[in-house]
């Protein structure tokens, strides 16, 4: 089980804080046939036999660390194993452990450990410091997984994979989580957490390094997208409800509880947004400086912001709110153009609202990078007194309640790209025209509010859908929205991935977030109905995206193979829409001639939607099948992996 946050305790007496370090020798000795494995922290430095038929093995760890951090795992597994060499040219022996049986589905899982080995090293320095590194995985670890030194521990669920068992979302999460508690090694382990306020110091920091790690080995915008939804869904809904809490909480009566989405997402934004105001090169010398002057410690989130304040020269104090203070902070910005002097004046005003504990607030720095579109679609050159260069995306600095940047030169009233990136975890209000958010869906250079500005004119039109199917009307299609789609599918330039996630209809339960009274049937019928009137208008191009997407080729896990299955379900759940026998045929086709999880998985997704003999045929036919969507609504222990295991149970119930 897991020893993290204080479950070294009940094992033996011990003072089971996380800033008492100590090194560990660990003695196991067992019988060999009921424990033929037996491993511990560190390195083995001996082992042997015993007589009556037990062994023994010695490992030993130079490292000082927390209890939380100790491990030990004695019983019969399998095992796969493998090499890597660090940047120094040590050679590293790698081995995952698993139940008997499933080796054959530990490959994936122990590339992804290589990857994310060599990424450290490249993207933060970090060298892998012992000789060993094991990972166990069983079916019955009471938490997602667990970055116990050089021997991590997981739920097996988030290691094994094949192409029958698991989908795209299941090896993108083993390779995101399996670099997540590798990276712990230094952002945790070396470094560790004065006391368990701290948490954020370790989960925050290692979030948003795991984020980087996916984002550079798969599609960096598409990663945003995901991380924002998981956020937007999950985070501000706790940070707007009874249970708001800062990333540094205040007390906790059970530290169990504060694994939340605040603590692991928040965190990660909020090391984000720093990285923002430092820039790239000062933020890691920051991130180098915190490792060589802590480590061995347990510190504290002051400690980490004083190391970038000292690597860069920048001033985090009024930042450092964002670590105390709870409640989503809520920008309004409004922009006003004069053509006489060409000048654009954007006003943009603060507010984070009172959280339980929390009337007042202090205001926060927040790091708001924009930029401005200009009737052409091409970003304006952005002249700000006092401000050096011509950029076309700026990051400017917001410290007050009310601040106004005027802009320079600018010819005409420009569409303002707000947030870029979502480089700050608020809520932007702007008041926006229709036209201008299919301006922005067809031209924003940013991908990110590409995206959100898709999903902001969807979520307008479905909003709206639901006030006329409460005032008993039938909505009328919006024909701009319907060609600013239109333009999307005929978009031959765009990823596939990040194509399927313009195309993809907002989620209902973020819809849900922007309802003043709750009304889940007309909201769901007023997001079906969009769909509909969609899949009519464009069923020949969607049939055409989802012939195109069929290449018969051997499934591959990667993320070129991942964005093409995106894409060619998002086509084929706008066809399935059309409820006619011919599209859910082709849907049913789908469901029985898959070679993959994935292709399966998303026919009868998109068939559990519709109300059709082909739902109940399917889901007979695969026993599979449903085991599958059991587990997924099933929510795993441990909160970075709850908040992505709730993502995609929102993925499968949006079909
Ligand atoms: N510390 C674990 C993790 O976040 C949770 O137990 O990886
Ligand atoms: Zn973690």
């Amino acid at each position: 089980f897991r020893s993290e946050a204080e479950g070294f305790r009940p094992i033996t007496f011990f003072p089971d804080r996380p800033d008492v370090m100590s090194t560990f020798t660990t003695t196991i000795r067992a019988p060999k046939t009921d424990c033929p494995v037996m491993l511990s922290n560190g390195n083995l430095v001996e082992s042997g036999n015993l007589p009556d038929g037990r062994h023994y093995a010695v490992w030993k760890d130079p490292f000082p660390k927390p209890c939380y951090l100790f491990a030990l795992v004695a019983g019969d597994l399998g095992h796969i194993e493998d090499r890597f060499t660090t940047m120094t040219g040590r050679e590293v022996h790698l081995a995952i452990y698993v139940e008997h049986g499933k080796e054959s589905r530990a490959g994936y899982a122990m590339e992804a450990l290589k990857r994310a080995m060599a990424w450290d090293e490249t993207a933060f320095g970090r060298e892998y410091d012992l000789d060993i590194f094991n990972i166990v995985a069983v079916s019955d670890f009471n938490m997602g997984a667990m970055e116990n030194k050089s021997l991590n521990i997981f739920n097996d669920r988030y290691i094994l994979a094949d192409p029958e068992t698991a989908t795209d979302m299941d090896y993108y999460l083993i390779e995101s989580i399996v670099g997540h508690e590798y990276f712990h090694n230094w952002s945790g382990d070396r470094v560790t957490c004065r006391d368990w306020f701290q948490l954020s110091l370790k989960e925050g920091f290692t979030v948003f390094r795991d984020q980087e790690f996916t984002a550079d080995v798969r599609s960096r915008a598409n990663k945003r997208i995901d991380d924002v939804e998981v956020l937007r869904t999950g985070q501000f809904r706790e940070d707007a409800g009874p249970l708001a809490h800062p990333v540094r909480p205040d007390s906790y009566m059970e530290i169990n509880n504060f694994y939340t989405a605040t603590v692991y997402q928040k965190g990660a934004e909020v090391i984000r947004m720093m990285q923002t105001l430092l820039g790239a090169e000062k933020f890691r010398a920051g991130c180098d400086l915190y490792f060589s002057r802590h480590d061995g410690q347990a510190v504290t989130c002051d400690d980490f912001v004083a190391a970038l304040e000292d690597a860069s020269g920048i001033d985090l104090t009024q930042f450092k709110h964002w670590y105390r203070q709870a409640g989503t902070p809520q920008l309004n910005v409004t922009g006003t153009h004069d053509p006489g002097t060409r000048m654009y004046a954007l006003t943009v005003k603060q507010h984070v609202p009172p959280t339980p504990g929390q009337p007042n607030k202090e205001c926060m720095h927040i790091p708001l990078r924009l930029g401005l579109v200009g009737d052409d679609g091409r970003d304006l050159p952005l002249i700000l007194d006092g401000q050096p260069g011509t950029p076309t995306t700026r990051v400017v600095e917001l410290r007050a309640a009310e601040q106004t940047f005027v802009f320079k030169d600018i010819p005409t009233r420009p569409r303002p790209s707000l947030n870029r990136g979502f480089a700050a975890p608020v809520v932007v209000t702007m008041e926006q025209s229709d036209a201008d958010r299919a301006f922005l869906m067809a031209n924003d250079s940013d991908s990110f509010n590409r995206w959100d500005a898709a999903q902001e004119y969807g979520a307008h039109v479905i909003l709206r859908g639901v006030e006329e199917l409460q005032a008993g009307r039938t909505p009328l299609a919006d024909q701009a929205y319907l060609e600013a789609i239109g333009r999307i599918i005929a978009d031959r330039g765009l990823e596939a991935a990040f194509k399927a996630s313009l195309l993809t209809l907002p989620a209902e339960d973020y819809l849900a977030n922007r309802i003043a009274v709750e009304d889940p049937l007309n909201l769901h019928a007023a997001r079906k109905l969009l769909r509909r009137v969609l899949a009519e208008r464009f069923k020949e191009q969607f049939q055409e995206l989802y012939n195109a997407q069929r290449i018969n080729a051997p499934y591959v896990p990667d993320a070129e193979g991942m964005g093409r299955r995106m894409l060619k379900r998002a086509a084929l759940s706008y066809l399935g829409a059309l409820e006619r026998p011919a599209t859910t045929l082709l849907v049913k086709a789908q469901f029985d001639a898959a070679d993959n999880m994935t292709d399966r998985m998303d026919a009868l997704g998109i068939l559990s939607g519709l109300d059709v003999p082909e739902r109940a045929q399917a889901l007979a036919a695969s026993a599979r099948g449903q085991e599958y969507v059991t587990l997924r609504l099933y929510l795993p222990v441990g909160a970075a992996a709850a908040a992505r295991s709730e993502e995609h149970t929102s993925e499968l119930q949006s079909h």
